[in-house]
């Protein structure tokens, strides 16, 4: 039998426990070219929230009555004739949030579980890894001796991002909620200063921690934060809008930046990047990411969390913020 969460109401504001209903379902015979993936972790991301309102995006809406969208990492036990998966294979998948997936193996690829536990592979060598890996290198443009800014700094995307920064040579100054967090990224993943937006005022700290203004922002969170960082632009400077994970549960219009002209005074720039733009190569940041995780230059931390009929109360830690690193759900022994 799978376990199978439904996305059942879309919810106005940030998601309650009935946006979505757990049954019990038959796993079905698999049809020639299917595979069946036992289902280890399912990744929990701010992008789900998107996902669940029905409106034109990068990625269809999610349809009422359908398995709750998620990337999953697992194991294939059972095949139906499938050229390039066999059992015992570790994936990475789309599978959603239930205990087996069925799939034709589409965006499906293999990870070696010995390189780096399963939840790696959902988090610093999965999507969110990629996005940090690519927004920043490619998008932000960073260099030698830049000044670098990252919201969102203790989450999946955001200490990744900042770590990068670091091997790159640059001045980096995380924004993150908590003294814990803050300390966090300044400890144990060698950034330079932190912020904590919920005790400190940022703008002031801001000033404090670049007087000469910053070369790059990457944003993670939007609205308030957003535009105190526009206000400290130097020349040329690059924003990278990754994501606005405080504007998510908005029940009103998203909260724009004011502070725009702040772009036309310094020549900078402002720019949107979706991941998927990058599929490509996801192989060569993976190749690269990986030798610094095993040689301790890059730290990946994950926040796992157990069980499918916990998926509500875990989903809304993205937004709290309890939690620390790459959050996880857990829904198969290893
Ligand atoms: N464009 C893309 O292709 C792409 C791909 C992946 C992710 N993203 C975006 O990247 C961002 C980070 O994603 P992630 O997976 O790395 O999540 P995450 O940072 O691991 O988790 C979300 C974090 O956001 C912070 N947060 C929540 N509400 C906030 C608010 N109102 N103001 C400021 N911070 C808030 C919380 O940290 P604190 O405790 O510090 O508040 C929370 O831990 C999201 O906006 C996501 O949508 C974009």
């Amino acid at each position: 039998m799978n376990k199978q969460l439904l996305f059942v109401k879309r919810p106005v504001g940030p998601a309650e426990a009935d946006t979505w209903s757990l049954v019990d379902t038959e796993i079905p015979d698999l049809k020639d070219g299917e595979i069946l993936i036992k289902q280890h972790y399912i990744s929990l991301d701010p992008a789900m929230r998107g996902w669940m309102n029905d409106s034109k995006s990068y990625i269809e809406p999610m349809a009422l009555g359908s398995v709750m969208r998620a990337g999953s990492v697992g194991e294939i036990v059972k095949v139906n004739n499938h050229p390039s998966f066999k059992i015992g294979d570790f994936i990475s998948a789309y599978g959603g949030v239930q205990k087996y997936a069925v799939s034709n193996g589409q965006g499906c690829y293999k990870v070696d579980p010995k390189l780096a536990p399963l939840p790696t592979y959902i988090g610093t060598l999965g999507m969110p890894g990629m996005t940090a890996y690519f927004g920043i290198l490619e998008v932000g443009k960073i260099k030698e001796g830049d000044v670098v800014v990252v919201s969102g700094a203790a989450g999946a995307v955001g200490s990744i991002v900042g770590q990068i920064a670091k091997l790159k040579g640059c001045h980096v100054v995380g924004i993150a909620g908590g003294p814990e967090k803050c300390k966090y990224i300044i400890d144990e993943l060698g950034f330079d200063g932190a912020i904590d937006y919920k005790n400190e005022a940022v703008r002031a700290r801001l000033k404090e921690e670049c007087p000469k203004g910053l070369d790059v922002y990457f944003d993670n969170v939007g609205g308030e934060i957003l535009d105190i960082a526009l206000s400290r632009l130097k020349m040329r400077a690059r924003i990278v809008i990754c994501g606005a994970i405080s504007q998510y549960n908005n029940k009103m219009a998203i909260k724009g930046p004011s502070n725009y002209l702040s772009l036309l005074v310094n020549r900078a720039s402002m720019q949107g990047m979706v991941v998927f733009d990058w599929a490509d190569r996801y192989g060569e940041a993976a190749k690269v990411m990986g030798t610094w995780l095993a040689e301790g230059k890059l730290k990946s931390k994950e926040a796992v969390f157990e069980g499918i009929e916990n998926f509500p109360e875990t989903f809304n830690r993205l937004f709290s913020g309890e939690k620390l690193g790459k959050l996880v759900l857990k829904v198969i022994e290893d």
